[in-house]
């Protein structure tokens, strides 16, 4: 078996949420992507971070970016998953947002946001981990879209 296959079926054995990763561009244009790399890192201070692939067309608005906005999606946002993970060329479209402080785009109705000032960004392999200083926070008791070998699920626990 190609070994980076083996790899990606391994890695993708690591069950996770989903999340949108938003900011802001040139002129206050708001940019986006799917995410599943984000992880709670510290407490305090309370930093968190995510990795973008060095290939993405979005690596320079979010080299650029001082802040940015991660979006954790519920169970019901599979779509809002799927439209921030294609090509199209206007993500926000038809999408239920709105801008918090810093003006960032907050999607509305997730199981949980974190706005944050961008702290260390580094370069690891063919990724760019970017962490965050988070500013304010929000969650609900929504259940969580979840990410495993491949596929979308949720998860049911009980209080
Ligand atoms: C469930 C899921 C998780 C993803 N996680 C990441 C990620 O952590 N980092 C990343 O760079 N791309 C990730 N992607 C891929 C991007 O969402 C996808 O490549 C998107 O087209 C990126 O937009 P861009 O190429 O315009 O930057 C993920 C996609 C899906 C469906």
């Amino acid at each position: 078996m190609d070994t980076s296959l083996a790899l990606r079926r391994a890695f993708g054995k690591f069950a996770t949420g989903v999340a949108v990763v938003t900011t802001n561009g040139e002129g206050g244009k708001p940019f986006g992507l799917t995410i599943n790399s984000f992880s709670s890192v510290s407490l305090e201070p309370p930093l968190v971070l995510w990795s973008l692939t060095n290939k993405s067309p979005n690596l320079e608005v979010f080299r650029q970016a001082s802040h940015f906005a991660i979006n954790i999606l519920s169970s019901e946002q599979r779509q809002i998953c799927n439209q921030f993970a294609s090509k199209i060329d206007d993500r926000f479209q038809n999408i239920n947002w709105f801008r918090g402080v810093h003006d960032l785009p907050v999607i509305r109705n997730t199981i949980a946001t974190f706005e944050c000032r961008r702290s260390q960004l580094v370069d690891a392999g063919d990724h760019v981990v970017f962490f965050g200083e988070v500013m304010e926070c929000e969650q609900s008791d929504l259940e969580p879209l979840v990410f495993f070998s491949g596929q979308f699920g949720t998860t049911k626990h009980d209080g």
